[in-house]
């Protein structure tokens, strides 16, 4: 078993957070990276291993700042179809003097960039149709390497209380332009396993609720 990825302390969260161009969104980081429990998810799943690492739905990096804190410098790509966030995404890293870490704008509905290595999805799919959640999964497993993983947070349709949280979160989120789309359509635990599965990974799926309200969970798919 790998030990736990080290927890970063107050100061270097502060750090991050002061990477971001505008004060509103300095608070958000900080308040995100020290409470969301996904970045310290991910940290344990990819620390101590090599690969460089592909965030789908990347916004403005944070996962990358936050592993590079907690000692994983390897080659992260971020991808996200808001031009807004790669330009803040591209500005923080240059900032930071992170050149391991790049940015480009595209849309996850219409292909990925060419990689091989571990691939990151973090909050993005509820935006997608089913075919279109089908196709992402699918693309982002065939980038996956031998012995990597394909690391997925998502909130998982369902009938309790939490499932409903979670969709008014989303719908807030777009109220309040933070994103840019409602959410659409939220997968189901059934088709992460068969689409995961016919991609050839191991697949596991864990709540990950920590202090949140909502219905998210942690998928795991290793090559
Ligand atoms: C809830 S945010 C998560 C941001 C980031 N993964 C994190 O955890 O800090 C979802 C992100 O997915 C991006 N996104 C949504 N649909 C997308 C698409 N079709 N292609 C690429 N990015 C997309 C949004 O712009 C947004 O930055």
């Amino acid at each position: 078993m790998t030990a736990p990825a080290p927890t970063p302390t107050r100061k270097q969260l502060h750090q991050i957070a002061a990477l971001c161009p505008q004060r509103w969104v300095q608070h958000y980081t900080r308040s995100k990276l020290s409470s969301d429990p996904v970045y310290g998810a991910v940290a344990n799943e990819v620390i101590g291993t090599t690969e460089p690492l592909l965030d789908i739905g990347c916004g403005i990096g944070l996962l990358a700042h936050y592993l590079h804190v907690c000692g994983h410098h390897v080659p992260v790509t971020g991808f996200d179809y808001d031009q807004r966030k790669i330009d803040s995404a591209i500005s923080m890293a240059t900032s930071a003097g992170h050149s391991h870490l790049s940015f480009a704008a595209g849309d996850a509905r219409t292909g990925l960039p060419e990689f091989s290595g571990h691939v990151v999805i973090l909050d993005i799919l509820q935006f997608f149709t089913e075919e279109e959640q089908d196709a992402l999964l699918t693309a982002a497993a065939s980038r996956v390497a031998s012995g990597a993983k394909l690391i997925i947070r998502s909130g998982i349709r369902d009938d309790s209380g939490r499932f409903r949280i979670t969709v008014l979160g989303d719908y807030l989120a777009k109220a309040c332009f933070w994103m840019k789309a409602a959410p659409t359509r939220y997968p189901d635990a059934a088709q992460f396993q068969r689409v995961l599965t016919a991609a050839g990974l191991k697949v596991s799926i864990q709540p990950m609720w920590g202090g949140t309200p909502f219905n998210n969970f942690l998928i795991v798919g290793q090559r």
